[in-house]
C-alpha cells in the first residue's frame, strides 16, 4: 500500500513528530517485489523503516519509506529437541517471544520485551541479559532493493558481532529483510549467567526457575530500569559499549578503581557506556525537550515534543564530555537519519 506525506510520530519510538513524503507497506514480499520492480530504483532512493526503535529522526524524510508489514509466525522445521520458526519482518519482537513462551521453545527468552520488529532483529544482532540474537539465527531472507530478487542471508554471511552486522557495513541500505529463521530448543536450557537475573529469580522466591520465570525475571528488571516507549520517547541504550585496550583499561582503573569491565578477548575489555555517562555526572541531565534517563544513563529520552536534533545535540555533549574525561570515544548504537536516511556521524 502506497500512502504520501505521512506522520511519522507512531513510526519511531522516539516519538520524534517529523514526516515522510511516500511510505509503501507490504505484508507478501511480492508486493515488495512488483513495488520495486515497477519503478526500477537505485539502492540509495528507498529506505527501510521497521518498527522504529532503533532510529533517530533528525529531518523529515525524503526518501520512499518501505514498512516490512507482515506478521506471520510458522513452524518449518520440527526434531524431538528442536523446532526452526519462521517469523515475518512486520511482527513485533516481544510477540515473537510470546509465541516461543506459549510452546515451550527455549533460546529468545532473555530477550523478551525488547522493542522493536522481527525484520530489525539480526541487522543490529539485538542482545540482552547474557543471549544475542546470533545464538538462535539460523537465516534470512530478504528482497535486494535494486533488482527486486528474493534473496537468503546464512548466519555466516550476516557477519554478526556485537550490534553489528553485515547489514550495518557492505550491505546497507540493500536489502529489505522479509523472513526471520531461527533455530530453537525443546529441551529446557536457561542462561542465568546474567547476575541480576539471578538476583531478581531469588527476590521472586524462585528456586527452580523454568522458560516463563526467567522471562518474567527480565521483563521485571527492564521495567525498573528502562523507560516504557509507549509513554517516555527512547530508543533503548544509545550508545554501544566501547571495546577498549586492556593495557589502557589497567590504566583507568589506576583513577577509576571502580570501573567495571566484560573481557571480549586476550587484549580487549567492554566497558558500560552507562557507568561512564553516569559517573561524569549526566544522569538527569536536560537539554531543551531531551534528557539523560535518571535511572539508566545510556538512554536519551524524549521529554515531550522534543525534536531530533535536541537528542543529537545532546548525544554530541555526551559523546564529547565522555572523551575529555576517559580518553573513551563512545559511538551510537542508535542510527541517526538525515532527511536521506543517511547516518550522521557525530
Ligand atoms: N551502570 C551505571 N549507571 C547507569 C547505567 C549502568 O553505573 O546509569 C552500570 C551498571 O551498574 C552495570 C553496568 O553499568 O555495572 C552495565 O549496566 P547494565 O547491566 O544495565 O547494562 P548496559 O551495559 O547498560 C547492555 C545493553 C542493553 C541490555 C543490557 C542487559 C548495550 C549498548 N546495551 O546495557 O541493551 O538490555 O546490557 O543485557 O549493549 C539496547 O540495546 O537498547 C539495550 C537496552
Amino acid at each position: 500500500m502506497l500512502s504520501h506525506d505521512i506522520k511519522l510520530d507512531s513510526y519511531n519510538t522516539f516519538g520524534i513528530k517529523t514526516t515522510a513524503k511516500v511510505l509503501f507497506s507490504f505484508t507478501t514480499p511480492e508486493q515488495l517485489q512488483e513495488f520495486i520492480q515497477s519503478d526500477k530504483k537505485d539502492p540509495g532512493s528507498v529506505i527501510v523503516l521497521g518498527g522504529g526503535s532503533n532510529i533517530l529522526l533528525t529531518e523529515p524524510l525524503e526518501r520512499a519509506i518501505i514498512h516490512p508489514n507482515n506478521r506471520d509466525i510458522e513452524v518449518v522445521e520440527e526434531t524431538t529437541t528442536e523446532v526452526v520458526v519462521r517469523a515475518e519482518a512486520g511482527l513485533v519482537w516481544d510477540d515473537l517471544v510470546h509465541f516461543a513462551l506459549d510452546h515451550q521453545y527455549y533460546g529468545i527468552e532473555n530477550l523478551s520485551m525488547i522493542p522493536g520488529n522481527c525484520g530489525a532483529a539480526p541487522i543490529q544482532n539485538i542482545g540482552a541479559y547474557g543471549v544475542e540474537l546470533c545464538e538462535v539465527f539460523e537465516k534470512l531472507e530478504a528482497i535486494d532493493l535494486q533488482t527486486g530478487a528474493l534473496v537468503s542471508f546464512s548466519k555466516q554471511e550476516c557477519e554478526f558481532g556485537y550490534r553489528d552486522s553485515v547489514f550495518k557495513n557492505q550491505a546497507k541500505g540493500l536489502y529489505c529483510v522479509t523472513d526471520i529463521y531461527l533455530r530453537l530448543s525443546k529441551i529446557p536450557r536457561l542462561q542465568m549467567s546474567y547476575g541480576a537475573i539471578q538476583k531478581t529469580l531469588d527476590q521472586m522466591g524462585v528456586s527452580s526457575p523454568d522458560l516463563g520465570d526467567v522471562s518474567k525475571a527480565v521483563r521485571h528488571i527492564r521495567s525498573s530500569k528502562l523507560p516504557d516507549p509507549e509513554t517516555t520517547g527512547n530508543a533503548g541504550s544509545f550508545f554501544k559499549n566501547p571495546v577498549i585496550e586492556t593495557d589502557f583499561y589497567q590504566s583507568l582503573i589506576k583513577r577509576w578503581p571502580e570501573m567495571p569491565s566484560y573481557p571480549v578477548s586476550e587484549n580487549k575489555v567492554k566497558v558500560p557506556a552507562g557507568w561512564l555517562i553516569d559517573q561524569a555526572g549526566w544522569k538527569g541531565y536536560r537539554h531543551g525537550n531531551a534528557a539523560v534517563h535518571d535511572l539508566q544513563a545510556l538512554v536519551l529520552i524524549n521529554l515531550g515534543n522534543s525534536s531530533g536534533r535536541e537528542v543529537m545535540e545532546l548525544a554530541k555533549k555526551i559523546r564529547m564530555d565522555i572523551y575529555e574525561h576517559f580518553g573513551i570515544r563512545l559511538e551510537p548504537e542508535v542510527n541517526i537519519w538525515d532527511r536521506c536516511g543517511r547516518n550522521i556521524e557525530l
